[in-house]
């Protein structure tokens, strides 16, 4: 089973979002959609949204499933904007109700703020699977980068959300609340162990040196060759150094604060105030 898989890259967020179609039939998903926002004036745009909206009116697409791989700490999702357009059910891994307990506390979010995953149409588990029209998913629990982490296997393909990126980048950091990089390398593994053709979908892409071009297509071979974190047999205890040394030196990803608390409301801005108007918070000293 080979899914029709159609890209559409975010150069603000160097986000990846997937339209994933079953050959047979109109039935997709749409995997990490992004909502553009403008941080310094506080405004939502719809541009990267409304491509994929047309990319499904114009093809006819039947859209049964909004798929995040996780809480996105980069990019907000624009999730229920495309449902109210397009319909699908929204999913999202069984441990964000953990997420949601972490950044419920950052962003002191009162009782009102649900901390069981309730937002979301469906939560994955490890081992669950979805029909895409006549196509199969295969839901892998990837934690690492966060602790609900999933990786979608549609077919020969495989989303791997922020785990692994294209072999010349390497993996996703693992310094967010709950994440981990010894848990990170396990979940790799998973993704190793598909078979050498699985074709690999990352969700993110930054070019890396030497290369001018954006990228977000692999496979399993070429990972296991060469990614330059965990390739070629690099063993654990020398990926967690390096994974660690290295995120001690990142930056917060631009958009972190707004994305965290849209993301964990699948998508949804708070609620609003008696007037009508919506407000993010930013809490000072604790990320
Ligand atoms: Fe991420």
């Amino acid at each position: 089973m080979r899914p029709e898989v159609t890209a559409f890259f975010d150069e603000a967020t160097n986000t990846v979002s997937y339209v994933v179609k079953d050959p047979s039939g109109s039935a997709c998903a749409i995997i990490d959609s992004v909502l553009d926002f403008d941080y310094a004036s506080g405004r939502t745009d719809t541009r990267s949204a409304d491509a994929v909206i047309d990319h499904v009116r114009d093809n006819k697409l039947d859209v049964q499933w909004l798929l995040e791989t996780h809480v996105h700490a980069d990019h907000l999702s624009a999730a229920p904007y495309i449902q109210q357009r397009v319909g699908g059910k929204i999913g999202i891994g069984d441990r964000i109700k953990i997420v949601q307990d972490t950044f419920g506390k950052v962003f002191n979010e009162g009782t009102e703020f649900q901390r069981d995953g309730s937002q979301f149409d469906r939560l994955f588990e490890e081992g669950d699977s979805i029909m895409i029209g006549q196509m199969r998913g295969d839901v892998l629990h990837t934690p690492g980068h966060t602790p609900a982490c999933l990786t979608y296997v549609i077919g020969d393909a495989a989303f791997v959300g922020d785990t692994l990126f294209m072999p010349d980048f390497g993996t996703a950091r693992c310094d967010f609340p709950g994440g981990s990089s010894e848990v990170l390398f396990n979940s790799i593994q998973k993704i190793l162990a598909l078979p050498d053709e699985t074709r690999i979908f990352v969700c993110h892409d930054y070019k890396a040196p030497g290369r001018d071009e954006y990228a977000w297509e692999t496979t399993v071979a070429a990972q296991k060759a060469g990614n330059i974190h965990v390739g070629a047999g690099k063993d654990r205890d020398s990926f967690v150094k390096m994974r660690d040394a290295r995120d001690a030196q990142l930056a917060m990803p631009r958009l972190i604060i707004p994305s965290l608390q849209v993301n964990m409301r699948a998508g949804q801005m708070p609620p609003a105030d008696e007037q009508g108007d919506v407000f993010l918070k930013v809490p000072v000293n604790k990320l």
